[in-house]
Protein backbone atom coordinates (compact mmCIF):
# COMPACT_ATOMS: atom_id res chain seq x y z
CA UNK A 1 0.00 0.00 0.00
CA UNK A 2 1.45 3.58 -1.31
CA UNK A 3 1.68 5.43 2.04
CA UNK A 4 0.21 9.35 2.51
CA UNK A 5 1.33 11.65 3.67
CA UNK A 6 -1.37 14.42 4.32
CA UNK A 7 -0.67 18.05 5.38
CA UNK A 8 -3.59 19.45 6.84
CA UNK A 9 -2.86 23.34 7.33
CA UNK A 10 -5.90 24.25 9.29
CA UNK A 11 -6.62 28.48 9.24
CA UNK A 12 -2.74 28.58 8.26
CA UNK A 13 -1.34 29.96 5.53
CA UNK A 14 -1.33 32.86 2.92
CA UNK A 15 -0.45 33.66 -1.02
CA UNK A 16 3.19 33.75 0.30
CA UNK A 17 3.41 30.45 2.05
CA UNK A 18 2.23 28.45 -0.75
CA UNK A 19 6.17 29.23 -1.62
CA UNK A 20 6.61 26.28 0.83
CA UNK A 21 4.75 23.83 -2.02
CA UNK A 22 7.85 24.17 -4.33
CA UNK A 23 10.01 22.12 -1.93
CA UNK A 24 7.45 19.93 -0.82
CA UNK A 25 6.64 18.67 -4.07
CA UNK A 26 10.43 18.65 -5.14
CA UNK A 27 10.48 15.89 -2.40
CA UNK A 28 7.70 14.41 -3.28
CA UNK A 29 8.74 13.89 -6.87
CA UNK A 30 11.83 12.02 -5.71
CA UNK A 31 9.80 9.89 -3.04
CA UNK A 32 7.58 8.41 -5.72
CA UNK A 33 6.57 5.34 -3.63
CA UNK A 34 5.16 8.18 -0.67
CA UNK A 35 1.95 10.31 -1.88
CA UNK A 36 1.58 13.83 -0.83
CA UNK A 37 -0.92 15.94 -0.10
CA UNK A 38 -1.40 19.14 1.69
CA UNK A 39 -4.93 20.84 2.77
CA UNK A 40 -4.75 24.86 2.68
CA UNK A 41 -7.50 26.55 3.72
CA UNK A 42 -10.56 27.05 1.29
CA UNK A 43 -8.81 30.24 -0.44
CA UNK A 44 -5.78 29.19 -1.44
CA UNK A 45 -6.98 25.72 -3.36
CA UNK A 46 -6.79 27.03 -6.74
CA UNK A 47 -3.36 28.65 -6.25
CA UNK A 48 -2.04 25.28 -4.57
CA UNK A 49 -3.16 23.45 -7.62
CA UNK A 50 -1.98 25.79 -10.48
CA UNK A 51 1.41 25.96 -8.01
CA UNK A 52 2.27 22.43 -8.03
CA UNK A 53 -0.61 20.66 -10.17
CA UNK A 54 1.69 17.47 -9.29
CA UNK A 55 0.98 17.61 -5.79
CA UNK A 56 -2.41 16.31 -4.23
CA UNK A 57 -4.28 19.55 -2.92
CA UNK A 58 -7.06 18.93 -0.92
CA UNK A 59 -9.99 20.68 1.60
CA UNK A 60 -10.20 20.50 4.82
CA UNK A 61 -14.13 20.00 5.37
CA UNK A 62 -17.35 19.72 2.80
CA UNK A 63 -20.77 20.43 3.12
CA UNK A 64 -23.14 17.19 2.61
CA UNK A 65 -25.50 18.77 0.34
CA UNK A 66 -24.27 19.64 -2.93
CA UNK A 67 -25.76 23.56 -3.06
CA UNK A 68 -28.04 25.65 -1.56
CA UNK A 69 -28.82 28.38 0.90
CA UNK A 70 -25.92 26.95 3.54
CA UNK A 71 -23.83 30.18 3.80
CA UNK A 72 -20.48 30.06 4.35
CA UNK A 73 -20.58 26.08 3.35
CA UNK A 74 -18.31 24.77 0.37
CA UNK A 75 -19.71 21.33 -1.49
CA UNK A 76 -17.81 18.44 -2.78
CA UNK A 77 -18.06 19.18 -6.22
CA UNK A 78 -16.70 23.12 -5.38
CA UNK A 79 -13.97 21.55 -3.82
CA UNK A 80 -13.35 18.97 -7.51
CA UNK A 81 -14.03 22.22 -9.54
CA UNK A 82 -11.37 23.80 -7.84
CA UNK A 83 -9.03 21.19 -8.74
CA UNK A 84 -9.23 19.41 -5.10
CA UNK A 85 -8.16 15.51 -5.06
CA UNK A 86 -9.22 15.38 -1.60
CA UNK A 87 -11.46 16.24 0.83
CA UNK A 88 -11.10 15.55 5.07
CA UNK A 89 -14.01 15.13 7.24
CA UNK A 90 -14.91 14.79 10.52
CA UNK A 91 -11.51 16.60 11.96
CA UNK A 92 -12.10 16.59 15.63
CA UNK A 93 -11.98 20.68 15.73
CA UNK A 94 -14.76 20.70 13.42
CA UNK A 95 -16.49 18.13 15.42
CA UNK A 96 -16.19 19.90 18.80
CA UNK A 97 -16.20 23.58 16.82
CA UNK A 98 -19.22 23.09 14.77
CA UNK A 99 -21.26 20.32 16.58
CA UNK A 100 -20.70 17.83 14.02
CA UNK A 101 -21.83 14.34 14.80
CA UNK A 102 -20.73 10.72 13.15
CA UNK A 103 -24.34 10.99 11.14
CA UNK A 104 -22.89 14.57 9.53
CA UNK A 105 -19.59 13.00 9.05
CA UNK A 106 -20.80 10.19 6.98
CA UNK A 107 -22.96 12.73 5.00
CA UNK A 108 -19.97 15.08 4.27
CA UNK A 109 -18.06 11.24 3.43
CA UNK A 110 -20.67 10.40 1.05
CA UNK A 111 -20.86 13.64 -0.72
CA UNK A 112 -16.81 13.80 -0.87
CA UNK A 113 -16.99 10.10 -2.40
CA UNK A 114 -19.81 11.52 -4.67
CA UNK A 115 -17.91 14.27 -5.98
CA UNK A 116 -14.99 11.89 -6.64
CA UNK A 117 -12.65 13.01 -3.70
CA UNK A 118 -10.34 10.78 -1.73
CA UNK A 119 -11.90 11.13 1.90
CA UNK A 120 -10.08 11.18 4.64
CA UNK A 121 -12.55 10.50 7.91
CA UNK A 122 -10.66 11.43 11.39
CA UNK A 123 -11.50 9.21 14.55
CA UNK A 124 -9.78 9.85 17.64
CA UNK A 125 -10.75 9.60 21.22
CA UNK A 126 -10.76 12.36 24.14
CA UNK A 127 -8.31 12.80 27.47
CA UNK A 128 -11.10 11.76 29.06
CA UNK A 129 -12.28 8.54 27.17
CA UNK A 130 -8.05 7.65 27.07
CA UNK A 131 -8.24 7.48 30.86
CA UNK A 132 -11.33 5.72 31.42
CA UNK A 133 -9.71 2.89 29.25
CA UNK A 134 -12.69 3.51 26.62
CA UNK A 135 -9.93 4.39 23.56
CA UNK A 136 -11.29 1.87 21.29
CA UNK A 137 -15.32 1.57 22.32
CA UNK A 138 -14.77 5.51 21.20
CA UNK A 139 -12.93 5.21 17.88
CA UNK A 140 -15.07 2.12 16.90
CA UNK A 141 -18.79 3.58 18.10
CA UNK A 142 -16.83 6.78 15.60
CA UNK A 143 -16.17 4.10 12.18
CA UNK A 144 -19.79 2.64 13.05
CA UNK A 145 -21.42 5.87 12.74
CA UNK A 146 -19.04 8.16 10.32
CA UNK A 147 -18.26 5.52 7.82
CA UNK A 148 -20.32 5.23 4.84
CA UNK A 149 -21.25 1.66 3.44
CA UNK A 150 -21.19 2.41 0.05
CA UNK A 151 -16.81 3.42 1.06
CA UNK A 152 -14.50 2.64 -1.48
CA UNK A 153 -11.04 2.96 -2.50
CA UNK A 154 -11.41 6.53 -2.00
CA UNK A 155 -11.44 6.30 1.83
CA UNK A 156 -8.78 6.65 4.19
CA UNK A 157 -9.22 6.92 7.37
CA UNK A 158 -7.40 9.25 9.98
CA UNK A 159 -6.30 8.16 13.93
CA UNK A 160 -5.95 11.04 15.82
CA UNK A 161 -5.94 11.26 19.45
CA UNK A 162 -7.67 14.78 20.59
CA UNK A 163 -5.11 15.15 22.90
CA UNK A 164 -1.88 14.49 21.21
CA UNK A 165 -3.07 17.14 18.69
CA UNK A 166 -0.60 20.38 19.14
CA UNK A 167 0.12 19.02 22.16
CA UNK A 168 3.64 17.66 22.02
CA UNK A 169 2.32 14.41 23.08
CA UNK A 170 1.78 11.51 21.35
CA UNK A 171 0.67 7.68 22.66
CA UNK A 172 3.25 5.11 22.26
CA UNK A 173 3.93 3.14 18.63
CA UNK A 174 2.27 0.48 20.55
CA UNK A 175 -0.73 1.90 21.55
CA UNK A 176 -0.88 3.12 17.43
CA UNK A 177 -0.35 -0.01 16.33
CA UNK A 178 -3.47 -1.36 18.59
CA UNK A 179 -5.80 1.40 17.87
CA UNK A 180 -5.05 0.72 14.22
CA UNK A 181 -5.52 -3.14 14.27
CA UNK A 182 -9.01 -2.18 15.98
CA UNK A 183 -9.30 0.26 13.02
CA UNK A 184 -8.95 -2.67 10.52
CA UNK A 185 -11.12 -4.78 12.09
CA UNK A 186 -14.32 -2.00 12.39
CA UNK A 187 -13.37 -1.66 8.63
CA UNK A 188 -13.86 -5.45 7.76
CA UNK A 189 -16.88 -5.77 9.80
CA UNK A 190 -18.51 -2.43 8.57
CA UNK A 191 -16.91 -3.38 4.86
CA UNK A 192 -15.97 -6.82 4.06
CA UNK A 193 -12.58 -8.03 4.46
CA UNK A 194 -11.61 -7.53 1.30
CA UNK A 195 -12.61 -3.51 1.15
CA UNK A 196 -11.20 -2.95 4.30
CA UNK A 197 -7.64 -4.55 3.57
CA UNK A 198 -7.50 -1.26 1.01
CA UNK A 199 -8.55 1.40 3.47
CA UNK A 200 -5.21 3.68 4.49
CA UNK A 201 -5.17 4.04 8.12
CA UNK A 202 -2.86 7.33 8.75
CA UNK A 203 -2.10 8.57 12.62
CA UNK A 204 -2.18 12.41 12.98
CA UNK A 205 -1.60 14.04 16.77
CA UNK A 206 2.12 16.12 16.98
CA UNK A 207 4.16 13.93 14.66
CA UNK A 208 7.21 15.66 13.83
CA UNK A 209 10.62 14.56 12.23
CA UNK A 210 12.08 13.14 14.79
CA UNK A 211 8.88 10.65 15.91
CA UNK A 212 7.58 9.90 12.41
CA UNK A 213 9.80 6.89 11.44
CA UNK A 214 9.07 5.04 14.13
CA UNK A 215 5.21 6.05 13.63
CA UNK A 216 5.35 5.33 10.26
CA UNK A 217 6.85 2.09 10.94
CA UNK A 218 3.84 0.38 13.28
CA UNK A 219 1.82 -2.64 11.54
CA UNK A 220 -1.48 -0.79 10.14
CA UNK A 221 0.08 2.83 9.88
CA UNK A 222 0.11 3.82 6.24
CA UNK A 223 0.80 7.29 6.37
CA UNK A 224 0.13 10.60 8.68
CA UNK A 225 -1.93 13.40 8.94
CA UNK A 226 0.47 16.20 9.95
CA UNK A 227 -0.71 19.54 11.35
CA UNK A 228 2.12 22.09 12.65
CA UNK A 229 4.98 20.08 10.88
CA UNK A 230 2.92 20.68 7.48
CA UNK A 231 3.26 24.38 7.15
CA UNK A 232 6.85 24.56 6.02
CA UNK A 233 8.84 22.37 3.37
CA UNK A 234 12.18 22.22 6.49
CA UNK A 235 9.38 20.57 8.35
CA UNK A 236 7.48 18.71 6.04
CA UNK A 237 10.11 17.02 3.92
CA UNK A 238 11.28 15.47 6.64
CA UNK A 239 8.25 13.19 7.17
CA UNK A 240 7.39 12.76 3.27
CA UNK A 241 11.30 10.96 3.40
CA UNK A 242 10.21 8.85 6.75
CA UNK A 243 7.96 7.59 4.98
CA UNK A 244 9.94 6.80 1.64
O1 LIG B 1 -5.11 17.07 11.18
C1 LIG B 1 -3.83 17.11 11.72
C2 LIG B 1 -3.81 17.41 13.14
O2 LIG B 1 -4.97 17.57 13.81
C3 LIG B 1 -2.60 17.16 13.92
O3 LIG B 1 -2.11 18.41 14.26
O4 LIG B 1 -0.37 20.01 14.80
O5 LIG B 1 -0.65 17.94 16.18
O6 LIG B 1 0.26 17.76 13.89
P1 LIG B 1 -0.62 18.53 14.83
Amino acid sequence: MTPLIAGNWKMNGSRAALAELDAIAAAAAATPGVEVAICPPFTLIERAVARQPGLLIGGQDCHAEPHGAFTGAVSAAMLAEAGARLAIVGHSERRRDQHETDAMVCAKAEAAMGAGLMTIICVGETEAARADGGTEAMVARQLRGSVPHSAGDHLVIAYEPIWAIGSGQTPTVEEVAGVHALIRRSLAGLLGETRAAMVRILYGGSVNAHNAAALLAAPHVDGALVGSASLTAADFVPIIEAAA
